[in-house]
């Protein structure tokens, strides 16, 4: 393998600010508010408020862009939650979809056996090794108290589909979505009329009974998933697609804006993969609890669609009218977590520094993933002239952005509160604009300021955006 294994770790880029810190922003500037507080709260559910249900979409927007739209051999698809429970025997997670569980004697609190202090960095094969909680001493965090031998734990959740709740209607949350394209192969394949190599991209909420979620939005009970599985000819064809998907999902992550030194790529040993996969390479962030899966691309072989065509009794072939061929196509998948990567940019855009001895944190967001692209802002809330040339700019501007208007506060602290979110532009109207019909536009990072007649703001502002992309 490449990359950062092998590395000096005074070469690892710190993380950017504190876990905590990040907390706080999102709950007081209302990106994401733990769910259901108001009753104490539950665990590993998280919601998105008025900034990160912005910031989240742009963020699958931006993914949806690189995924489909610019690409002509990749389509979409929006598959339900709930499939078939054969779906799920056949695709291996009913069987093996677990994390080792433990169980301490005296408190009964429950871990992950490799989140325990002590057991961090143990091999899969220790991992499934009933006899290691004794073998390394292992006891309980909370109380010292006598650990039980591991025992696998799966990870879906499960409901009853229709009145009666008998083991005849149990229904899967999916854990994945990538098992979605799988079943709807042939019918995206023969209505799209694409050609192998091609792909389906599906963004949608995956649910998984983690044994120990946390660190904020990283690890959740309920998230969402942007996976893409690329169907490619057998052997080489997918070696090379897997080769071409990794540097290109790799600089995804920095296009928007991420610190290419604080990502890095890891290989699963083989006996850590999943049971899916022939190989999987991360994609992983340099987070403030340390280096952590960002993305994974997995060279799935025939698997999926082996597995579902032998246990459907379907034929889930391809003809390849060139070499006139059939066969089952591998499948390379690259599957990204919508809430990781938003939770990242996050993270990564974070900054504090001092302007005239004063400080300012901004967060320094690509402008495409930025929740407001512009602020409009009246110098004088007293002057009703001012307040309405800037409502109707906010409201023209909002015909294509997402554009906000704000009077509580005098213009350096307006500008502070929107450098801390994020917006790229902030657009003041002032005495001057009323005789001038001009109106200062300041630019976030820089903080430079230019005087821009008021019907070129919206194109300034669009084409900004637009070079932006680049
Ligand atoms: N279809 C393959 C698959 O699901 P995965 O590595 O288990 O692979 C893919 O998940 C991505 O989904 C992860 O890299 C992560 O970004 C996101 N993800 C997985 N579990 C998650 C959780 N409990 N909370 C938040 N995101 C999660």
């Amino acid at each position: 393998m490449t990359d950062t294994r092998e590395r000096d770790r005074s070469d690892v880029a710190p993380a950017v600010a504190e876990l905590e810190t990040i907390v706080s922003l999102a709950k007081r500037r209302g990106f994401v508010f733990p769910s259901s507080e108001i009753y104490g709260g539950i665990n590993a559910v998280w919601d998105y408020g008025p900034l990160g249900v912005e910031l989240k979409n742009n963020v699958k927007r931006a993914w949806w862009r690189a995924m489909v739209q610019e690409r002509d051999d990749i389509v979409g698809l929006d598959a339900g939650i709930l499939m078939h429970p054969q779906v799920w025997v056949t695709s291996g997670h009913v069987g093996s979809f677990s994390d080792p569980l433990v169980e301490c004697a005296t408190c009964h609190r429950r871990y992950r056996l490799d989140e325990l202090p002590g057991a961090e960095g143990l091999s899969a094969t220790d991992l499934r090794d009933e006899s290691v909680v004794e073998r390394l001493g292992l006891v309980c965090p909370n109380d010292g108290g006598q650990l039980s031998a591991p025992r696998r734990f799966n990870l879906m959740f499960t409901s009853h589909m229709g009145p009666v709740e008998d083991d005849g209607s149990l229904v899967y949350f999916r854990p994945e979505t990538a098992q979605g394209s799988y079943v709807n192969f042939k019918n995206v394949q023969g209505s799209s009329r694409k050609k192998i190599p091609f792909g389906i991209a599906q963004i949608g909420k995956s649910f998984r009974n983690e044994i120990s979620p946390g660190n904020f939005v990283f690890r959740m009970r309920e998230f969402e998933q942007m996976e893409m599985q690329y169907f490619v000819r057998p052997g080489d064809a997918a070696t090379a697609a897997f080769d071409e998907w990794l540097p290109e999902r790799r600089a995804w992550y920095s296009r928007y804006g991420v610190d290419p030194s604080r990502l890095r790529l890891r290989e699963h040993a083989p006996d850590e993969l999943a049971h899916y996969a022939k190989k999987a390479i991360d994609v992983e962030y340099r987070f403030p609890f340390g280096w952590k899966e960002l993305e994974g691309i997995h060279n799935r072989g025939d698997f999926d669609l082996g597995s579902h065509a032998r246990a459907s009794g379907e034929n889930l072939e391809y003809f390849d009218p060139a070499s006139e061929e059939h066969f089952i196509p591998w499948v390379v998948e690259t599957a990204a977590g919508a809430d990781r990567a938003a939770f990242t940019f996050l993270i990564d855009a974070w900054r504090e520094e001092e302007v005239r001895g004063e400080k300012r944190v901004v967060l320094g967001l690509h402008p495409e993933l930025a929740p407001y692209k512009v602020a409009v802002l009246p110098l004088l809330k007293k002057r009703p002239e001012i307040v309405a040339m800037a409502r109707a700019l906010r409201a023209d501007l909002a015909r294509d952005v997402m554009a906000v208007y704000d009077d509580t506060a005098a213009i350096g602290k307006l500008y502070r509160r929107q450098d801390e979110i994020g917006t790229p532009w902030c657009v003041t109207v002032d005495v001057e604009s009323l005789e001038d019909g001009a109106v200062t536009v300041r630019e976030r990072d820089t903080m430079t300021q230019a005087r821009v007649p008021l019907e070129g703001v919206g194109r300034l502002i669009l084409d900004r955006l637009a070079a932006s992309r680049g």
